[in-house]
């Protein structure tokens, strides 16, 4: 039995030592699975022998019994919040009053956890009880909730700590860990979590602990609290009681800082918000506390805030709007799109009045209705979101969003194909949007590639009623197109010749124009040299298309269907009788093709062919193309400035050839 007592006890110590390093220091001392194998050892000692186990044993954090509801603890000093300062100005002001009361004053500054404040007690060393913050005077016990948190130590480390000491700090939850956490929830068909704050609160706030010890929660201690039985420890500065902390086992968050001066707050500002998002938790600011505790007790509290300390906000990432309106947009491939019309709000350091609200699934899962209040989040430079709505804020007169049965630009009927997330408008090149999406595509650089056909010229000669359809660009005449804006005769006469100069490309390109849904140009090259006739494709079965590779049952049925629409026929007809041309392609027996099975890799700049007909007519002859060399490379086709490609060649000894080399093997396949 003493043995058995021995064993449990090394195996709590150093579990829970582990944990100190994990958390604490940054710097764990064994691979996880061996502080699982450990773990497993524990647990299996403490099952077989419970009244063995330590009150501090790690095995304890995986949640008791559930609550019925949440006991409430009266705080032993309250908890504060902070003032912000959002500007430099604020923070200037902040810093003038502290130094006329105190005079000059070293900061520490801390990144602003975007979490949930916790106080957590320790009576001679042992985690004893923890309470949210509440409203500062009055918090929750979720004492069995944090008692789950690894972070959190359930004993402290060392020895003569005060009879009691008061932790007060910030949960949160990482950020890969609020993804795998909602992507957990998706698949259950359970509700996901709007950011990692709310998760954490979630979590936290759980009755039940095992779900609370089921999430991965993080934890930093920020500043002691009430502190009793004090001994030799006492510590002049928070940055000193930080460290105090830490010599404890309690993590503190490896970006704090002393700054001596004003321009170090600001640079230590500048820094952290340039790597606010490679950090792996949320923050929204800085803290900037007066380091030296004697200035923090004579500059004292206002209200609920202390005089000592502010938050130093960044430009906000979330923001409260209203949605005004919704309109509904109409893309290349006809997809409705509603679109949120949004009093103009800043957020994130840009104005923002439009978000997309993607299809009819989102609305529904977001419940949103026009005159709602919204929460829009713009994080890094992605497009400006909608996360969620706020119910207490939505007024009587909030109107139900819905989905237009017919297009709002053709009026042709909006169709929802079933197991589809997309409504599309069934108008085809007939609807003005469309048709707008389908010549910027046919026109674009990997398609006709017209150069000078730019988007705002497509849609200003698509708004006079200059062109109706592709094949009308080739009947437009330089002097048609100076009734464009700021558009002189040179231009113009420039894009006729472009257009001019575009009817001669490849059947690849010409089918990838045509924008097919799902055709992109690889699949456009694939049937291209599979078929080698524009006929056979235009009239093949989707059987036979399925034959080509890459194409599988859904990119053949929307191929078979695009050729079944009168329409597209009568536009196709109209573009072959404008002169559009490509060169024959050999027949593809496929056998017969003199690169099968070979691998090619393109690389430098070209200046005669175009790096993706080159891929194209590569393509056409059976080879493969990759992107990178390897030893299965039959050959590198090296342009100009080649680099590191060419390099790794030779030293595979790879063929190699110049693009003169490529020129010529594709004349004499021809
Ligand atoms: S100190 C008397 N330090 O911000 C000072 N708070 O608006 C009390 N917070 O409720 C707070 N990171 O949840 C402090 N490094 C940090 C913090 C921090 C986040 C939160 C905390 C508090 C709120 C104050």
């Amino acid at each position: 039995m003493h043995e058995l007592q021995t064993e449990i006890d090394q195996l709590t110590q150093a579990i829970n030592q582990h944990n100190i390093r994990y958390y604490v220091d940054d710097a764990p001392s064994i691979p996880d699975a061996e502080y699982d194998r450990l773990m497993k050892r524990l647990i299996e000692l403490e099952q077989a022998h419970p009244h063995l186990a330590l009150p501090d044993s790690p095995s304890k954090r995986v949640g008791g019994i559930a609550l019925q509801k949440f006991d409430q603890i009266t705080h032993l000093k309250p908890m504060l919040s902070l003032d912000n300062a959002f500007e430099t100005d604020d923070f200037v002001a902040f810093n003038k009053r502290i130094a006329d009361k105190v005079g000059a004053v070293d900061y520490v500054c801390e990144p602003k956890l975007d979490g949930l404040a916790v106080s957590i007690t320790y009576r001679n060393g042992v985690l004893e009880r923890a309470a949210t913050r509440g409203d500062g005077s009055v918090g929750e016990d979720i004492t069995q909730n944090v008692r789950t948190i690894r972070a959190i130590p359930l004993k402290l480390r060392g020895e003569g700590f005060p009879e009691l000491v008061e932790v007060r700090g910030e949960v949160f939850m990482p950020k890969a860990a609020f993804e795998a956490l909602n992507q957990r929830q998706m698949a259950k068909g359970d509700k996901v979590f709007v950011n990692p704050r709310n998760a954490a609160a979630g979590s936290l706030r759980q009755l039940d602990s095992k779900i609370t010890a089921s999430r991965a929660l993080g934890f930093y201690a920020y500043a002691l609290g009430v502190v009793e039985g004090e001994s030799q420890t006492m510590q002049l500065t928070h940055y000193g009681q930080l460290n105090q902390l830490k010599q404890w086992g309690l993590p503190v968050s490896l970006e704090v800082k002393v700054c001596d001066t004003l321009e170090n707050v600001f640079t230590y500002y500048q820094d952290i918000m340039s790597r606010r998002s490679q950090l792996e938790y949320e923050i929204d600011g800085v803290v900037i506390k007066v380091n030296d505790i004697e200035k923090q007790q004579t500059l004292g509290f206002v209200a609920k805030a202390p005089r000592w300390a502010i938050a130093y906000k960044f430009p906000a990432q979330e923001e409260m709007t209203l949605l005004e309106a919704v309109d509904f947009q109409v893309g290349r491939t006809g997809a409705v799109t509603p679109v949120a019309r949004l009093k103009p709000v800043f957020v994130g350091g840009v104005t923002v009045s439009n978000a997309t609200l993607h299809n009819a699934d989102e609305i529904a899962r977001l419940g949103v209705k026009v005159g709602d209040t919204v929460i829009i989040r713009r994080a890094g430079d992605v497009i400006p979101q909608i996360v969620a709505i706020v119910p207490e804020q939505r007024p009587d007169d909030a109107q139900d969003i819905v989905f237009p049965q017919y297009c709002p630009v053709c009026q042709s009927i909006v169709e929802r194909l079933e197991g589809e997330a997309v409504a599309r408008c069934s108008g085809g090149l007939f609807c003005e949007a469309q048709c707008k999406e389908a010549i910027k595509h046919f026109a674009s650089r990997k398609a006709l590639n017209i150069d000078g056909l730019g988007d705002k010229i497509v849609e200003q000669l698509i708004d006079k009623e200059l062109v109706k359809t592709p094949a009308d660009l080739f009947s437009l005449t330089a002097s048609a197109i100076t009734m464009l804006d700021r558009m002189a005769m040179k231009s113009a006469t420039n894009i006729v010749n472009a257009i001019k100069q575009a009817k001669t490309t490849t059947l690849a390109r010409f089918l990838y124009s045509l924008g097919i849904r799902e055709v992109g140009e690889a699949t456009a090259a694939n049937l291209a040299q599979h078929f080698a006739e524009f006929d056979k494709i235009r009239t093949a079965s989707v059987e036979q298309l399925l034959e080509v590779s890459d194409v599988g049952e859904v990119v053949a049925r929307h191929i078979s269907q695009f050729f079944a629409q009168p329409h597209n026929i009568e536009v196709i007809e109209q573009l072959l009788n404008a002169g559009i041309t490509w060169p024959k392609i050999a027949q593809a027996d496929e056998s017969q093709l003199s690169l099968k099975g070979q691998t090619w890799v393109l690389t430098g700049t070209l200046s005669q062919l175009n790096r993706n007909d080159a891929k194209a007519q590569l393509q056409a002859l059976g080879a493969k193309v990759a992107g990178s060399v390897s030893k299965n490379t039959d050959c590198l086709v090296a342009g100009e400035a080649a680099g590191s490609k060419l390099a790794k060649a030779l030293e595979l000894g790879v063929k190699v050839i110049d693009e003169q080399g490529l020129l010529d093997l594709l004349n004499a396949s021809h």
